[in-house]
């Protein structure tokens, strides 16, 4: 039989997927482990929202909704944009589907060509990397540090961005690091993206989980020039505990969202019709399930914060946004743990699981390989028992220097050279198929007015 799309399978598959199947694996056995892995919220969907859901099945809503979803819908996340940063969006610049995931391949879908450069500060979350890949475009890392608070800077970007850049994908806050820009951070770099004609992929789903009273700015409220550059992505997954329903949006200049729309009305045909009138209610009911699920959450942050700062050999940021810390590994890196080497958060999060019960997320399919992510969407009670677990095994752990460290790099580095050169080969497959279309294309002309 003839082989599968090369690029389909070039995807891999959500390493935060992975970690959890493992960890689910080890919980069906009977084994006592707990999972930090998963990225949503741990309460139910406010009694409200679901009312709404049922009155919309009873009342038989459950037809087709337009491809960019219902206008009640739009309207209602038109209303939510306005309230809360003052944002207007009329309601042919929104679309809706099922989820901010596929919200992101979409938008992808409609601004990249193949060959595009996508530009991706690290460390990013995994969907993004693998969807520009799953448009034909190149995913192009901005790799940052702990000095810069693991954030791009303007220069880093200015530096990056070619004539082959198509856009940048801005995740604020962020997952994985539970990072979050400032108002003056993000008007230097949009300024950059600006001047050198890039289109802003903002998601923002986490823009109400910001804790200490700190101010959040959606990057679409820095002015016209930046607004029109700019795909804010969103949706109620995190904000309202509502992962299930699957509704996310997308909100931008109208021209990009009709090519949206018609995209999804070939593969989607507008989402859950009860999900969409679920949404009105989320977005434009009472809002105190959002401040007490963010209150909880920064309870927990603090809790978790506390107890890792206090372990010798490993460290946190105090996530300033998000329901993810990320503890950072430099202390066990390069050290052997238990006779087992630990190259990289993949072996930490391993041995975490199998001797500590304990499943985290290795932050190498973020792009960030010393880090692991916790998430705080857990209940207090397994943050308390997950925190004295990590304590435990690092205190059992007799911590050794690994000899001949750097032929295990060597060997990562050749196997990430081998994925660019794969990337590179697509490339130029694809520059070919489109040159051989348009040949065609010309050639079929051409005969057209000869006949
Ligand atoms: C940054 C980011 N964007 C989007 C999503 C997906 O949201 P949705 O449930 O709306 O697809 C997630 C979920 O983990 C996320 O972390």
């Amino acid at each position: 039989m003839k082989a599968l799309s090369k690029l389909a399978q070039s995807v891999r598959a959500s390493t935060t997927i992975e970690i959890d199947t493992k960890y689910k694996r080890m919980k069906a056995d009977g084994i006592d482990v707990i999972g930090f892995g998963m990225g949503e919220p741990d309460f139910n969907t406010p009694e409200n929202v679901k009312q709404a859901g049922i009155r919309a099945i009873e009342n038989n809503l459950t037809r087709y909704t337009p491809a960019a979803g219902t206008m009640d819908v739009r309207n209602a996340v038109s209303y939510r944009l306005k309230e809360d940063w003052g944002l207007e969006y009329a309601t042919d610049e929104i679309v809706v589907t099922g989820g901010a995931k596929h919200m992101v391949y979409v938008v992808l879908k409609a601004l990249v060509n193949p060959g595009d450069e996508v530009i991706l500060p690290a460390p990013y979350w995994v969907t993004y990397y693998e969807a520009i890949k799953m448009v034909g475009g190149v995913p192009v890392i901005l790799e940052t540090t702990a000095e810069t608070g693991l954030k791009i800077t303007p220069e880093l970007l200015k530096e990056a961005i070619c004539l082959e850049t198509k856009a940048i994908i801005l995740n604020n806050p962020s997952n994985p690091s539970g990072i979050m820009y400032t108002k003056e951070e993000l008007e230097a770099l949009a300024q950059v993206c600006v001047e050198g004609d890039t289109y802003i992929i903002a998601d923002e789903i986490y823009d109400k989980l910001v804790f200490d009273g700190q101010a959040f700015t959606p990057i679409a409220t820095l002015g016209e020039e930046v607004k029109e550059r700019t795909i804010l992505i969103n949706g109620v997954s995190k904000t309202y505990a509502m992962t299930g329903w699957r509704i996310g949006y997308a909100c931008g200049r109208k021209d990009i969202m009709k090519v949206i729309s018609n995209y999804l009305s070939h593969c989607m045909s507008g989402t859950a019709s009860m999900a969409q009138a679920a949404a009105v209610e989320a977005l434009t009911g009472p809002q105190d399930s959002v401040e007490a699920m963010r209150q909880e959450f920064q309870t927990r942050r603090d809790y978790m914060y506390a107890r890792i700062e206090n372990i010798p050999g490993v460290s946190a940021i105090k996530s300033p946004a998000t329901f993810y810390m990320f503890m950072n590994l430099d202390g066990y890196i390069g050290k052997k743990l238990y006779g087992v080497p630990v190259r990289d958060a993949d072996d930490f999060a391993n041995l975490l699981l199998e001797k500590g019960l304990v499943a985290v997320v290795p932050g190498t399919g973020f792009g960030a390989p010393n880090y692991v992510r916790w998430s705080f969407a857990v209940s207090m009670e397994n943050i308390e028992k997950g925190m004295d677990r990590l304590e435990a095994f690092l205190d059992g752990a007799q911590a050794e220097e690994i000899a001949h460290f750097n032929f295990d790099l060597d060997a990562a580095q050749s196997e990430m050279a081998a994925l660019e050169a794969f990337i590179e080969a697509n490339r130029a497959a694809y520059e070919a198929e489109l040159a051989a279309e348009q040949a065609a294309k010309e050639a079929e002309a051409k005969g057209d007015l000869l006949s």
